[in-house]
């Protein structure tokens, strides 16, 4: 079951985790492109258009991480072709500059990093003006604890499960505790906001995730990397939200 892209999880699924029906609302599977064919990208976003419930794009540029992928432009002609809405990753140096050409070109959902960023707040309400969801990311070694008076302005906040660049990397359970901080420090302050993990998310750790306090799972090689990509976020779904429903 897909949860409608961009309707925020908790107002669709009532309370946090009561039961069974909240967990299945509450899941949000994320393909990333990354691990897509380049050449066939409209082909591929199409393939996971029924089961996934956003495309997730990696934008690199070769300085904040040591890959570059694919830019404004590319995003651009997604949106005009891909059903499904994108969750733009910005993994960019200056996203301050950036990001919200993202959001103006109609991501529905455009993430910096803490790392990255020189402006957080201004950014961040830079991106909603024009429409988006604004996430802020972190990589394994960065504590969140020290953004938290971000919370105000995000509606996402991302975890890295490896270091950010390159897909097929092995998930880092090191994180693990932070997603459990991460998920007490958001119900503390009782927004709405998504707690999305990206990294080595597959059939073997998209449960630990899910248990740790994760609703939202990007995968790129657990899926593209499936002869069935659908039903890989079948899969994953299923896994999470049962994962998710044991926890609770
Ligand atoms: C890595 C990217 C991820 C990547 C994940 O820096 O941010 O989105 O595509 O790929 P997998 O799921 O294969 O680890
Ligand atoms: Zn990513």
């Amino acid at each position: 079951m897909s949860v409608h892209a961009g309707v925020p999880a908790r107002k669709m699924g009532g309370p946090r985790r009561p039961g069974l029906e909240s967990a299945v609302m509450s899941v949000q599977i994320a393909p990333s492109l990354l691990s897509a064919d380049f050449a066939r990208l409209a082909d591929e976003a199409d393939a996971v258009s029924g089961a996934a419930d956003w495309l997730h794009v990696d934008v690199m540029d070769g300085h904040f991480v040591p890959n570059l992928t694919i830019g404004l432009p590319v995003v651009e002609a997604l949106r005009r072709h891909a059903r499904l809405p994108l969750d733009c990753h910005l993994m960019i140096e200056d996203p301050d500059r950036w990001a919200p050409g993202y959001a103006e070109a109609g991501a529905r959902s455009v993430t910096i990093h803490a790392e990255a960023a020189s402006a957080p707040v201004r950014t961040l309400r830079e991106i909603r003006a024009a429409g988006a969801r604004a996430g802020l990311a972190f990589n394994p070694g960065t504590p969140v604890l020290g953004h938290a008076d971000l919370l105000p302005e995000i509606d996402m906040l991302l975890l890295m499960t490896v270091e950010p660049g390159f897909g097929g990397q092995p998930f880092l359970d090191l994180v693990l505790p932070k997603i459990r901080r991460a998920r007490e420090l958001i119900s503390a302050y009782g927004g709405e906001i998504w707690l999305q993990v990206d990294g080595g998310v597959s059939e073997q750790t998209i449960g630990r995730c899910a248990e740790a306090g994760a609703d939202m799972f990007v995968a790129g090689s657990a899926v593209y990397g499936a002869s069935d990509p659908a039903g890989a976020v079948k899969t994953l779904r299923d896994l999470a939200v049962a994962a998710t429903a044991a926890a609770s």
